[in-house]
């Protein structure tokens, strides 16, 4: 049997989301319904969490959506504490815990393409291959925020109508070098909806994202400033300074960059076109004396979809594990 990795947005193709959406619709109604009616669909079946960074709504959405599948969990959360801390190679340890047949293997790493050699790891596992979802790899790719993101804006756009997101303008903002805009703009790429890049200049979305978003025909532009898109976009996908990714060099070179000519305030809010919605992938940075990315008044406004945006984590990854997991 072809095992299915979820390890680039890349790779992931529209047949496979198109399937992957209608699946964690029927997941929200059946919860909806009743909270313990899908704790057969993976029953007997065990998911690992590998997790190298912190994570909350990643993690815990995971173990939330296996465990309302019946699935159980096992956690590594600081593979510090595991056998690497005596020396082992991370290719023997992959290849090692894939051979204890974990029906899904989640893995969040802090290197970009992590994640890929471990799936490379975990297919030589004794027993053969098992399946990986990518939850995160450094500066690299999330592709199952981006399937959770592509979901949310379907819902949103034109009521939940349409199958694709044309005619949809989207500004995606604020630190464009992280995994979650990589991962976000590769999925759109299938999408077709226009985007406007929004960033300071030290912080533009990479070439291989341009790129890529070229071949595929994808309109897009690039802003320094937010002015001048209030009018035109419909969504605002706002992001946090990566900070934590960055070492202490890339931190010094960054540290002239203002972050409040990236905040979303109130006052862009009502500059805005009418029914605008504002998304993020959270966490949202609002560490006592740092300017939060996004202004605390809008949370508790109706332009605000960042909360609808994470609760739906939990139906694309049940979506997500029962598409990989299911015999
Ligand atoms: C993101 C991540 O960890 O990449 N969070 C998430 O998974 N929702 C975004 C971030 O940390 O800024």
């Amino acid at each position: 049997m072809h095992t299915r990795h979820v390890v680039s947005a890349r790779d992931l193709g529209l047949g496979f989301c198109r399937e992957l959406f209608k699946r964690a619709d029927e997941y929200r109604t059946r919860l909806d319904r009743d909270p313990t009616s899908c704790i057969t669909d993976l029953s007997g079946r065990v998911a690992l969490l590998w997790f190298r960074q912190p994570s909350t709504r990643t993690l815990v959405s995971f173990e939330m959506a296996a465990v309302r599948l019946g699935m159980s969990v096992v956690q590594v959360i600081d593979p510090q504490f595991s056998s690497e801390y005596k020396g082992e190679s991370e290719d023997h340890s992959m290849r090692t815990v894939a051979g204890y047949r974990p029906d899904a293997l989640i893995i969040r790493h802090n290197q970009e393409g992590g994640v890929a050699r471990a799936a490379a790891s975990a297919a030589r596992a004794f027993g053969g291959p098992v399946p990986v979802i990518n939850a995160g790899d450094g500066k690299g790719e999330h592709p199952t925020q981006a399937l959770i993101d592509v979901y949310t804006l379907l819902q949103l756009w034109n009521n939940g109508t349409q199958q694709d997101l044309s005619g949809a303008h989207i500004a995606i903002g604020g630190d464009l070098q992280g995994r979650v805009p990589r991962s976000l703009a590769f999925l759109l790429a299938d999408y077709g909806p226009e985007i406007t890049f929004i960033s300071a200049p030290e912080l533009r979305v990479g070439e291989d994202v341009k790129e890529y978003l070229r071949t595929r025909d994808i309109s897009f532009t690039e802003e320094t400033e937010i002015d001048g898109t209030l009018q035109r976009a419909h969504f605002w996908y706002w992001t946090r300074t990566q900070n934590d990714q960055r070492t202490d060099k890339e931190k010094a070179r960054l540290a002239h960059v203002d972050p409040r000519s990236m905040q979303l305030r109130l006052s862009h809010v009502r500059g805005m076109r009418k029914g605008a919605k504002i998304l993020h992938p959270m966490p949202i940075n609002r560490k006592p004396g740092d300017v939060s990315e996004i202004e605390p008044a809008i949370d508790d406004i109706d332009t605000a979809a960042y909360w609808q945006q994470s609760a739906n984590g939990l139906y694309v990854r049940m979506a997500v594990l029962q598409t990989l997991c299911s015999p």
